[in-house]
């Protein structure tokens, strides 16, 4: 058995690319979304002196921790929150926080996290069957596992873990029950469906869709998304980095859908849904780790990174008081694009 010790190392993915993506300026106000040890963090706040500032948030008390001492040198322009980025809007409001030039959602674990920190979401250490990213949330997998009936069980995995032997697994886990430790799941897991050579690890699906139901991962997502477009200044960035099809699929599909005009189904002679575009797409396609990153970090493989930028609307024309108070915020220095300010000037003044 390997040692349960926490590690204090996280090597950040797509880093100089997400730097790029969220066209980071001195000067800047960024979100952090997923903190984790602030490797990305630390790179938007380097880039983003004289006068950037970030606020970092982690649904994980323990990574905030961790975050707080590597982020150190920045404590000045920086304000890290212990949330779930569920309430991204409530807490930018919260702390004066918006208009942002850039938000940053790097999906998923960390490091920090996946190395056995006793918190249950590695089936490589033993610890108690947890795999919630705060303590303050109520339901654990073993809660999960131990409750579910055996269709309900075979349908989740199926449907988050994409799972093809998930009848197995949950026949296997029932038979099993009670399940309390990583270890104890994913031997059950295995002797379910046995280990096919080359192949992830069998309890590698299995584990992934008790995560995603613990957190509510793909619910949390997408409520986040629309309010982080809520919060970008003209022409702020959102990137995201995702880890599976699942959630990559949730921001794909949100950033098209919001890159159009209309939105109605196909064969609706003339519009009828109103919607306006509110963002561009600055990439058309996913930006993926080189090589050498996953060479050299095996767990950047899986990533994708999209890109968009907030766009102008004629709604947002409309409100002569939110561009007056936009533009009052550039001229207070904190929005530093002066192609971007004689824009909205011109756009403002034709209002
Ligand atoms: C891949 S790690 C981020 C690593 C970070 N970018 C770095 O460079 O160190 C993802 C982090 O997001 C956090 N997280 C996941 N879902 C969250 C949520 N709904 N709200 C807040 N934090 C969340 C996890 O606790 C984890 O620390």
């Amino acid at each position: 058995m390997s040692s349960d010790k926490p590690t204090s190392s996280h090597v950040p993915v797509l880093l100089e690319e997400t730097v790029k993506a969220l066209a980071v300026q001195p000067g800047g106000r960024y979100v952090d979304c997923t903190l984790g040890g602030g490797g990305h963090a630390g790179a938007i706040l380097k880039r983003s002196s004289p006068g950037g500032q970030l606020l970092g948030i982690d649904a994980d008390p323990e990574v905030i921790k961790i975050a707080r001492a590597n982020l150190e040198a920045y404590r000045g322009s920086s304000l890290l929150v212990n949330e779930n980025f569920v309430n991204l809007q409530a807490t930018c409001i919260k702390y004066d926080f918006s208009p942002v030039h850039g938000i940053l959602f790097d999906l998923g674990l960390s490091s920090l996290q996946l190395n056995g920190n006793g918190r249950g979401f590695s089936f490589q250490y033993d610890a108690p069957l947890d795999m919630r990213f705060s303590p303050g949330q109520e339901v654990t997998a073993a809660n999960i596992v131990n409750t579910l009936s055996e269709a309900d069980l075979a349908r989740y995995i199926r449907m988050y873990g994409e799972e093809n032997y998930s009848h197995l697994v949950a026949r296997h886990i029932v038979k099993e029950r009670p399940i309390n430790s990583t270890l104890h799941l994913a031997q059950t897991i295995e002797r379910a469906i046995g280990r096919r050579r080359g192949k992830i690890h069998p309890a590698t699906r299995t584990f992934q869709a008790l995560r995603i139901m613990v957190n509510r991962e793909l619910e949390n997502l997408g409520v986040a998304l629309k309010q982080a477009v809520n919060l970008l200044g003209f022409e702020g960035r959102l990137v995201v980095i995702s880890y599976h099809s699942l959630e990559d699929r949730i921001v794909k599909q949100f950033l098209q859908q919001e890159a159009r005009d209309c939105i109605c189904p196909p064969g609706v002679p003339v519009c009828v849904c109103g919607h306006k575009a509110q963002l561009r797409l600055v990439h058309k396609k996913v930006i993926v780790p080189s090589p050498a990153e996953i060479q050299h970090n095996p767990r950047s493989r899986s990533a994708r990174l999209r890109v968009a930028e907030r766009v102008i609307t004629q709604d947002d024309c409309d409100s002569r008081a939110e561009v007056e108070k936009f533009l009052i915020e550039t001229n207070a220095g904190t929005w530093r694009r002066p192609s971007l300010v004689k824009r909205l000037q011109v756009i403002f003044a034709a209002a």
